[in-house]
Formats: structure tokens, sequence, C-alpha cells
């Protein structure tokens, strides 16, 4: 099954970033998915992004308890895809029409769904699993993701759990095979504060948010959230893949979380 998951596997560090690349992003705040959704689209679960989601089969065959998952935040769908062959009846929800565009054309089978920010269109504990991956760092403030994990929380079942996969701490400082970070926006760098990457061999610059282990175990545990387990990905250097530094520093976090009683 894993195999075949990511069988689209291909040889990174073969695609030079070209020297002639040219955009003013003095217009770029975040996240730009009118520019960029196309181009997202196209990526599939290679290099630093197969560590992030490698694992993950295996979390989900310890943790979960039903199929029905939600994918928050699902972009062009390719996290939806990826649970959708593993077995789940998923929906998929985001706020960006752009990106639920792509998604439905890549999987005109699949549910998707544009969500308004801050309110999931569906029932109270509807869902045994639900998905945040890649996506934590486009929320620009603490009040936003309580506000995302407040819903979350609302729509998941009593003895559900919620997967993240998220940016390491230490991302931003160690090159990886599918960014490069070499900004001076990524020096003496605190929770909160914004940071830059660029995908290798493509145009994609994003700014996002960088949030500590700390600051996101505050918003768990204020949303009413215990973490049950918090995986690093390394790569073990038998990949297919050309590594800068995966081998020794983890980019991507993957938390379990799920709901703790309140007892009155
Ligand atoms: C980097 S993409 C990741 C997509 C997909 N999960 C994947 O792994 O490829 C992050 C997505 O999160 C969405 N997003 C950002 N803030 C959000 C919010 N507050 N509520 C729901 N979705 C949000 C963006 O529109 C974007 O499509």
């Amino acid at each position: 099954m894993v195999e075949r998951l990511f069988s689209k596997q291909k040889v990174a560090g073969s695609r030079p970033v070209s020297r002639f690349f040219k955009i003013i992003y003095s217009d770029l705040k975040s996240h730009d998915y009118k520019k960029f959704s196309q181009e997202y689209s196209k990526l599939d679960i290679t290099d630093t992004f197969y560590l992030g989601y490698r694992d993950v089969p295996e979390l989900l065959k310890q943790y979960t308890k039903g199929k029905k998952a939600l994918d928050f935040g699902c972009g062009s769908g390719r996290s939806t895809r990826f649970l959708k062959q593993l077995g789940f009846k998923i929906t998929g929800v985001d706020i960006n029409p752009d990106m639920i565009k792509q998604a439905m054309k890549l999987d005109p089978e699949g549910d998707y769904r544009l969500m308004q920010e801050g309110h999931i269109p569906l029932e109270n504990e509807s869902f045994d699993l639900v998905t945040v991956f890649i996506m934590l760092m486009e929320v620009p403030n603490l009040k936003k993701m309580k506000i995302i994990f407040s819903e979350i929380h609302r729509v998941l079942r009593k003895d559900g759990i919620v997967l993240i996969i998220t940016d390491a701490e230490n991302m931003y400082q160690h090159e990886a095979a599918s960014f490069t970070f070499k900004f001076p926006e990524n020096k003496n760098i605190k929770s909160g504060m914004q940071v830059k990457l660029k995908f290798r061999g493509g145009k994609i610059v994003f700014f996002d948010y960088y949030w500590t282990e700390s600051d996101y175990k505050k918003v768990f545990i204020s949303t009413r959230f215990k973490v049950i387990k918090l995986h690093k990905t390394l790569a073990t250097g038998k990949e297919l893949f050309k590594w800068y530094s995966e081998s020794k520093y983890p980019h991507f976090s993957v938390y379990v979380i799920k709901k703790f009683k309140v007892w009155l």
C-alpha cells in the first residue's frame, strides 16, 4: 500500500533553480494562491514533502478508529487524495476558491467544499479523523489558530483524532530538497514571525508564519486537545531522493491529538 501511495517518487535535486527567475515579490504578503494554485496542484508527495507524509499510514493505522474523515485546508486536494487511497471516506474543506477549483478538477468524484474562514460547514461530532496537512504555517496569529481548533473540536467525534503535519521548529535553518530558505527574513526568527521560502525548480514563493512547538501546544490545550504523539520525520538515506539536510534535521513534525474530557 505504502509503495503505491508514493509510487511517483522522483529523484530530487535534479531540477535546478532558474538563474533567470525574476518576479517582483513586493505584492506577496503570505500565500498567493491566485498566482500559484495551478503550480501547487502539480506538486506530488515527493522530496521533503514525502518525509512529511511518509509515516502517516502507520500512524493512522495505530490511532484511528473509523473511516469518516475531514481534510482541513485541503488545498488542491493532494492530501485528500492521499487519504482517499488509504480507504478514508473524505471531505476536503478550504477557504481558497482557486485551490478548491484545482482539487475538483483533479478529483471530480471527490467531496470538496469551500468554507468561510472560521466556520466548517459540517455537523457536530461527525468525523473520526480530521487531518491538517501543511496548513498551520499559513495561520497569521494564535487567535485564528484557536478558532480553527475549536471548530475542529466541534466536528470531531468524542474518540476521534486529529493528525497534523506542520513545519518542524528548525525547518528554516536547514536547506531542503523541496525548498530553499536562504533569505534574510529567516534570521533570528521568533514564534509568530513571517519567514520566507521558495520551492525549488518552480516559481512558488511563500511567506509562512513560524510557530514553535510550545505555541502549538498552548493552542491545543486551550481548545481541549491533548497531544498523544509528536513524531518527527528524518530521512533514512535509503530513499531515492537527493537530500540536503533531511537525514540530520527534521523538516516536518507530525502531531496526533485527541479530545480530553473536562470534569466539571
Ligand atoms: C499549503 S496548502 C496545503 C494543501 C494540502 N493540505 C496539502 O498537503 O497539499 C494550505 C491550504 O490551507 C488553506 N488555508 C489557509 N488558511 C486556512 C484557514 N484559516 N481555514 C481553512 N483553510 C485554510 C489554504 O487556502 C491552502 O489551500
